[in-house]
This record gives C-alpha cells, sequence and structure tokens, in this order.
C-alpha cells in the first residue's frame, strides 16, 4: 500500500538545513505541502529551490524560537498563509558549547529550554486542537540519543523533557487520531552534529517519515530511532 499525504499541510520547523531540510523533502515527496521555517526568509531560500523541483505547494515562515513573541510571530503566519496544518514538525534545537554540569548558568537552561521545549509546547498548544477537531494529525518531534555527556546536560535534559511532553500530550490527543511521536535521527553530520558523526544526514530518511505515515489509530506515545530504517549501503 502507497502512503500519500496529498493535501496534507506540514509545518517543519527548523527546515532551512539539516535534518529539518531531509524531512521537508521527505514529506514533500509523500505528496504533502510544505512550510518550510527557519530565522529568516533568506536562509530558507535553499530548501524552497530543491521543493521547487516537486508537485507540492510550498510556503516559507520566518521566526525566533528564542523568544514568545517569535514563537507567536510563527503561530500568526502560519494561520495567515495556509489556516490549519495537519502534520507539526518540531525538529528545530539548539545545543551548546560543553561545560562542567556545575557551571551550567541559569540564562544557559533558559536559553535552550526556551527553543527546544517552550517553543514546541507552544507550537504542540496551538495547532494540535485543530488537528482533533478534523480527527488527523500527526505531531513529531525531534529527540536525541544523548547519554552520559554531563558537560551537555542542558541540551539532554531539554531532550528528556520532550519526550516526556510527548508522551503526555499524546494521551491528551489519541481519540481524536492525532498521533504524537518522537523521534532519536542518530547522530548525523550537520552544523549541530559536527563533521565527525557517525552518518550522513540523508540516512534519517525514511526512518523520520515512519511516524507521520502511521495509518490511523497506529503507535502513539512511542520513540522511534530513525537509523533502524536506513536503507543498506548508505
Ligand atoms: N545532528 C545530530 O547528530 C542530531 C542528533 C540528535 C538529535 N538531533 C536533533 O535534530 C534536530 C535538527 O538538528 P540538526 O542537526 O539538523 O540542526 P542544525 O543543522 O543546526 O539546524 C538547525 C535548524 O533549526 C533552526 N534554528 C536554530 N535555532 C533557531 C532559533 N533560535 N529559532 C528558529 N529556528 C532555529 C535553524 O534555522 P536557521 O537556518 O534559520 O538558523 C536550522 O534550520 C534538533 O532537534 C536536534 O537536537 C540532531
Amino acid at each position: 500500500m502507497k502512503i500519500s499525504l496529498s493535501g496534507k499541510w506540514a509545518l517543519v520547523t527548523g527546515s532551512t538545513r539539516g535534518i529539518g531540510q531531509q524531512i521537508a523533502l521527505g514529506l514533500a515527496r509523500c505528496g504533502a505541502n510544505v512550510i518550510v521555517h527557519g530565522r529568516s526568509e533568506a536562509a530558507a531560500a535553499q530548501t524552497v529551490e530543491l521543493l521547487a523541483e516537486l508537485p507540492v505547494s510550498v510556503e516559507v515562515v520566518a521566526g525566533e524560537l528564542s523568544s514568545v513573541e517569535g514563537v507567536e510571530s510563527i503561530i500568526e503566519q502560519v494561520k495567515a498563509k495556509v489556516g490549519v496544518i495537519d502534520i507539526l514538525y518540531n525538529n528545530a534545537a539548539i545545543s551548546h558549547e560543553g561545560q562542567s554540569i556545575f557551571e551550567q548558568s541559569r540564562e544557559l537552561w533558559d536559553r535552550v529550554f526556551q527553543v527546544n521545549v517552550h517553543a514546541l509546547i507552544r507550537l504542540c498548544q496551538a495547532f494540535a486542537p485543530g488537528m482533533q477537531e478534523r480527527k488527523w494529525g500527526r505531531i513529531v518531534n525531534l529527540t536525541s540519543g544523548i547519554a552520559d555527556q554531563p558537560d551537555l546536560a542542558v541540551y539532554s535534559v531539554s531532550k528528556a523533557a520532550v519526550d516526556k511532553f510527548s508522551r503526555d500530550l499524546s494521551t491528551a490527543v489519541k481519540d481524536d487520531n492525532v498521533l504524537v511521536n518522537y523521534v532519536d535521527p542518530g547522530w548525523l553530520k550537520t552544523d549541530l552534529g559536527g563533521p565527525d558523526a557517525w552518518d550522513e544526514v540523508t540516512t534519517v530518511l525514511p526512518g523520520a517519515l515512519v511516524p507521520v505515515l502511521l495509518p490511523d489509530g497506529g503507535p502513539t506515545g512511542r520513540h522511534y530511532a530513525a537509523q533502524d530504517y536506513k536503507v543498506l549501503g548508505e
């Protein structure tokens, strides 16, 4: 059975480059219309160019996830441009320089949690109710397999919060055919992952699409590992 996302609208945060760009392309290849997001319209240009080769509609929203106002602006732009969305892919996140767990400042914790946790929660709150009303929705949140790296505790704890929030949200919306899952992409060569990462960014596909392509009534509140679906030879 070939599953099509034709006619669905997907917002992919942080889709100007890296993993988010791959996810945007993967969703579009499945027929979804895509809203590309980055901090500026200019940053989105490459992804928009890649998507232009596919028979889907594309919009761009620009805005900071690092401020409450920026997140609200992104929500307003999405509503103004497409109205409602069917797929919310919370991909964007930031990491930080490694430093002793005893020296990670309150300012650092606030900064990372604003982008990685508070912004993600707010986007879910803004768009999940519309999915519930229409009885179809897929929300996917990017997590990480990071472990035993206390120098990066701010980042890793923010991802633990994403996992827990995803599970709680999944319970809240499961009766309305809105599936909420979280994906570990693997360690990939991106600006965030760095050049020493194990795998090319392209290997996040097709695994990252699995939680979007789940059938109605499918698994929710689950952890997915994109590398489990890596195409052999890549
Ligand atoms: N790469 C890995 O090995 C790895 C491993 C585990 C998990 N992950 C997770 O995978 C996701 C994507 O990572 P990546 O490696 O693709 O990252 P990346 O290459 O650094 O790309 C980050 C994306 O997020 C956007 N972004 C960053 N800060 C933002 C902000 N303050 N406001 C709005 N947008 C912002 C960037 O937009 P601009 O272009 O406008 O800056 C860019 O599109 C993240 O959730 C990350 O934690 C990655």
